[in-house]
């Protein structure tokens, strides 16, 4: 059983990733019904937060069914971290992560984010003003270094779990790497090599099918495996994954009222949680990954992308239903 505290996660946890402007609670939603053990919100900002801006605050929204959920953390000044540690351990989620892995630019840059993968005593002072603001478990969620000569989180696991830190997620690739190249999971299976650690340690990056999951889990021995890409437009990896560790044998892929009916409450649950004209602006952006692959798509993507009623796009989504159902076999 991986625990993080007293939070119990199976045997083999999955993590949806956090996103930003991705995994917010409509996108959570669907991924907590096909399989999610452990989830996180988008980053949050802790200037945001102390300033009280409304997109931060926004980001704040937890909900029930989504336990155990974990609230993201950045920010470059400790004693804004520390303060935004409260004010989040405020809406109770179940852990706070902090964000030691964003590469961009005016994250990164701003002594944010994978910046502090330079200055490992000044990570470790973040992290323990952090761990000391709240009761809840404090996870960090770090990359391999800054850059090929400085792949420093053996020591950075180390260092996070001597003050007390819950659990770690790698995402195996260095700032310098942003998103290129292919993760490079072997320094995390060294982490897991070292016997000095005890906490959980996550595998993350470039996880897109099952057979990778197993393969992977397999080589390197990770206590879990966050996924962040392949889920968006596809939440049922999740499950897909679990099926293929516990048999050994492939999920049927979903079929095209399934995924239609996942895109319907995926789309109603924006509308909901951000209004109408925002629910639906902000839902164009994942029809694309939802119907990925299938031919002649075109008009429809056009329609879902430029009508602006709810009850419009329900209809051009049950015409996708109607139209493809029966070519399912071509598509998969
Ligand atoms: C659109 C997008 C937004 C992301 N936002 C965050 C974030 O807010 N916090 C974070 O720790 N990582 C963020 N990441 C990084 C992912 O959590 C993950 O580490 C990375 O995508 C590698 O995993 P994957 O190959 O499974 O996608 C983001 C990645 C993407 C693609």
């Amino acid at each position: 059983m991986v625990k993080i505290g007293n939070i119990e996660l199976g045997e083999f946890p999955l993590l949806l990733a956090p996103m930003e402007d991705v995994s917010d609670p409509p996108f959570r939603a669907v991924c907590k019904e096909n399989g999610a053990d452990l989830m996180y919100t988008e980053f949050i900002s802790s200037e945001g937060l102390i300033r009280d801006a409304a997109k931060s605050k926004q980001k704040l929204d937890i909900f029930e069914y989504e336990r155990p959920i974990g609230i993201q953390l950045f920010g470059s000044d400790i004693e804004h971290m520390r303060q935004s540690a409260e004010i989040a351990s405020e809406v109770k989620p179940d852990l706070i992560d902090i964000n030691y892995g964003c590469p961009v630019k005016n994250v990164a840059c701003r002594g944010a984010g994978a910046a502090l993968l330079q200055d490992i005593p000044r990570m470790v002072g973040m992290t323990a003003a952090v761990i000391g603001a709240t009761r809840l478990p404090v996870t960090v969620k770090t990359r391999l270094g800054w850059d090929d000569r400085t792949r420093n989180v053996e020591e950075v696991a180390e260092r996070l779990q001597d003050i007390g830190v819950a659990a770690l997620t790698v995402h195996g690739r260095t700032r310098v790497q942003m998103y290129k190249g292919q993760a490079d999971w072997e320094l995390i299976g060294r982490i897991k090599d070292n016997p000095r650690i005890h906490i959980p340690v996550f595998g993350n990056g470039d996880v897109n099918t099952p057979e990778r999951a197993l393969e992977w889990k397999t080589r390197y021995g990770v206590d879990g495996i966050m996924i962040g890409r392949a889920s968006i437009g596809n939440p049922w990896i999740f499950n897909e994954i679990k099926e293929f560790v516990r048999t050994g044998q492939p999920a049927a892929p979903p079929d095209m009222m399934e995924r239609v009916a996942v895109v319907k409450k995926h789309l109603d649950f924006s509308i909901r949680w951000k209004g109408e004209r925002t629910g639906i602006l902000e839902m164009r952006r994942h029809y694309t990954n939802y119907f990925r692959g299938l031919p002649d798509f075109k008009s429809f993507r056009m329609k879902l992308v430029t009508l602006t009623s709810t009850q419009e796009i329900h209809s051009v989504l049950d015409e996708i239903c109607g139209f493809y159902e029966t070519t399912r076999a071509q598509v998969a």
